[in-house]
C-alpha cells in the first residue's frame, strides 16, 4: 500500500521548529483527550533540537500535557552516558531537563551498555511493559519525529543494512560503518509503520538532493520506505531542504 505523505513546506528552520512543536502539542492534546496520554518517540541528529528548544519554551506552557506524555527515542549511539553524541544527552539538554515530564515516563535506550543487543530486546520490553502488548503485537505511538542524513537513513535504519528487512523485533542493535558512531540501537520499521503519525523534520540545503531522490524519484532509500499501516505521514521540511522538488510534489 503506497502512503501518500502530507509535505509541509516552511521557510526556514526556525519556521520548522515552530511548525513541528506545534505538531507535538496538537497530537498531545488529541492523545490525551482520547486516551489519556501520549506516546511520542524523539528524533537524534542536529535538526529537532530547535523543535525541543521550542517546547520547552511554549508561551502557554501548560498547553503541553507533560504528566500524561511519555517520551522514548527512534534511536541512539552506543557512547558513554552524556557523550556529546548521545541523542539522550541532545534531548535533556534541550528539552527534557526544562519541562515537567515525570522522569518515570522517559525510556532512554541504553546507548552506554557493552551489550547492544542486550540493550535493544531490554528495550523492547520496555515498549512492551509500558504498552501493554503481548508478543507478537506492536507498541502504537502516537507520534515519532524522525529524521534523515544526505544517505537516506533514517532513525539508524541505514541503506544496506540487514535490519531494514526486520519484521519481528521491534528494537535492534546496528554497526553502521558508514556513519561517524557505528554502533547503534534503533526502532524498527514494523514498529515505526504501526504508528499513529510519523513526522520527517528535513532542514538545509544539503538535504536537498536526497529529498528529491525519495520524494519525487522514489529511491527506495530507508526514510523512504516508511510507510505508516495505519497513520499519518508527514515531511516538514524548510524550503532549502525542498528546493529541488519538482513543482508537482509539493501539495
Ligand atoms: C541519529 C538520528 C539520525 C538523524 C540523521 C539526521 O541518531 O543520528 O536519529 O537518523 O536523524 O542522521 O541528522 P541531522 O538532523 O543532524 O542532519
Amino acid at each position: 500500500m503506497v502512503v501518500t505523505p502530507e509535505i509541509r513546506i516552511v521557510p526556514d528552520a526556525e519556521a520548522l521548529a515552530a511548525e513541528a512543536a506545534s505538531l507535538v502539542v496538537e497530537r498531545a492534546r488529541a492523545a490525551v483527550a482520547a486516551r489519556g496520554r501520549f506516546m511520542l518517540a524523539l528524533s537524534g541528529g542536529g535538526t529537532p533540537r530547535a523543535t525541543y528548544a521550542r517546547l520547552a519554551s511554549l508561551p502557554e506552557p501548560d498547553e503541553m500535557p507533560w504528566d500524561r506524555t511519555w517520551i522514548f527515542f527512534g534511536d541512539e549511539r552506543c557512547v558513554p552516558t552524556g557523550h556529546h553524541e548521545s541523542n539522550l544527552r541532545m534531548a535533556s539538554d534541550t528539552l527534557l531537563s526544562k519541562v515537567p515530564v515525570p522522569p518515570g515516563q522517559v525510556f532512554a535506550m541504553r546507548g552506554d551498555s557493552d551489550d547492544s543487543d542486550a540493550a535493544a530486546s531490554e528495550y523492547a520490553k520496555t515498549l512492551a511493559g509500558v504498552f501493554g502488548t503481548r508478543r507478537g503485537e506492536l507498541p502504537r505511538f502516537d507520534l515519532i519525529l524522525l529524521g534523515f542524513g544526505v544517505d537516506g537513513h533514517t532513525a539508524s535504519l541505514f541503506p544496506g543494512s540487514p535490519v531494514l528487512k526486520e519484521v519481528f523485533r521491534p528494537v535492534a542493535a546496528v554497526h553502521a560503518a558508514a556513519a561517524t558512531i557505528p554502533e547503534r540501537i534503533t526502532l524498527t520499521f514494523p514498529v515505526i509503520n504501526a504508528a499513529a503519525c510519523v513526522a520527517f523534520l528535513g532542514s538545509g540545503t544539503e538535504k536537498a538532493k536526497v529529498v528529491r531522490a525519495m520524494l519525487a524519484e522514489r529511491a527506495p532509500l530507508p526514510a523512504a520506505m516508511v510507510e505508516p499501516t495505519d497513520g499519518t505521514l508527514l515531511w516538514i521540511l524548510d524550503r532549502a531542504a525542498a528546493a529541488l522538488l519538482p513543482s508537482d510534489t509539493k501539495r
